[in-house]
């Protein structure tokens, strides 16, 4: 089964949330066969699950500690409790607009795991990165991040290259199916792994990027905020 994964980032009040996720239900006619998981601004996720769809939510991130004086953040803890079952983490605008180091996502990964969530890993190189001919090498760095994660729990990694997302330029076939590919041999160990692909998704191609062979959902961002679009991507990954 296909997953499908909406990025709200900075999008949406608890009021817009509550319109949202009543459009959203109209627009999914087919409930089964796909695992649909909302990921609202912290602040919406009360109403996200006030709204009792048939979706499952994640945080957008957590605090690499599990309490204590740290003003204004969010525990892995706390989203548990809300009703989270996921939580992305290491999402490129976080590692690039909030310096958040390797070292710093191995913690909050720990965390994540000591409140009952599954991470949402985000991985993926920039387009200098790409351009040098580091991808793989980039992706083999982040994923030894996750080197204390024990292989067993369930893990979903997001491949999202930089130069991708809120581009509107999204990566072609080949180039998804290179970095899936590579990603699967690095986390030959997982036991229950999965791989999206994130960046500039959209309804229109979703359908293409979701029957790729290595792909097992998508993050959404932009496309998300739409729920008859983000509707229509999670009926094109229930064909797939
Ligand atoms: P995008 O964002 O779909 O707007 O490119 C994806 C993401 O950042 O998760």
């Amino acid at each position: 089964m296909k997953l499908v994964v909406a990025n709200w980032k900075m999008n949406l009040t608890a009021s817009e949330t509550r319109a949202y996720t009543a459009a959203f239900r109209k627009g999914l006619t087919a409930l089964e066969g796909v695992e649909i998981v909302l990921a609202p601004p912290f602040t919406a996720l009360a109403a996200a699950a006030a709204a009792e769809g048939r979706w499952s939510l994640a945080g957008q991130n957590c605090h690499h500690r599990s309490s204590g004086a740290f003003t204004g953040e969010i525990s892995a803890r706390m989203l548990a409790d809300l009703g989270c079952r996921y939580v992305i983490l290491g999402h490129s605008e976080r590692r690039r607009d909030f310096g958040e180091s390797g070292e710093l996502l191995s913690e909050k990964v720990a965390r994540a795991r000591e409140a009952g969530l599954v991470p949402i890993f985000c991985v993926g190189e920039s387009l200098g990165e790409r351009e040098a001919g580091a991808t793989e090498e980039v992706l083999e760095r982040q994923v030894a991040d996750l080197a204390a994660d024990p292989a067993g729990m369930p893990l979903v990694v997001a491949y999202e290259p930089v130069w991708a997302i809120g581009t509107g330029q999204r990566a072609d076939g080949g180039q998804i199916r290179g970095a899936h590919g590579r990603l699967r041999s690095l986390l030959a160990v997982r036991s229950d792994l999965r791989i999206l692909y994130g960046g500039s998704v959209t309804a229109e191609t979703s359908g293409e990027i979701l029957g790729l062979p290595d792909v097992d959902g998508a993050l959404v961002g932009g496309a998300s905020l739409d729920p008859a679009g983000f509707a229509r991507i999670a009926r094109a990954a229930i064909q797939r």
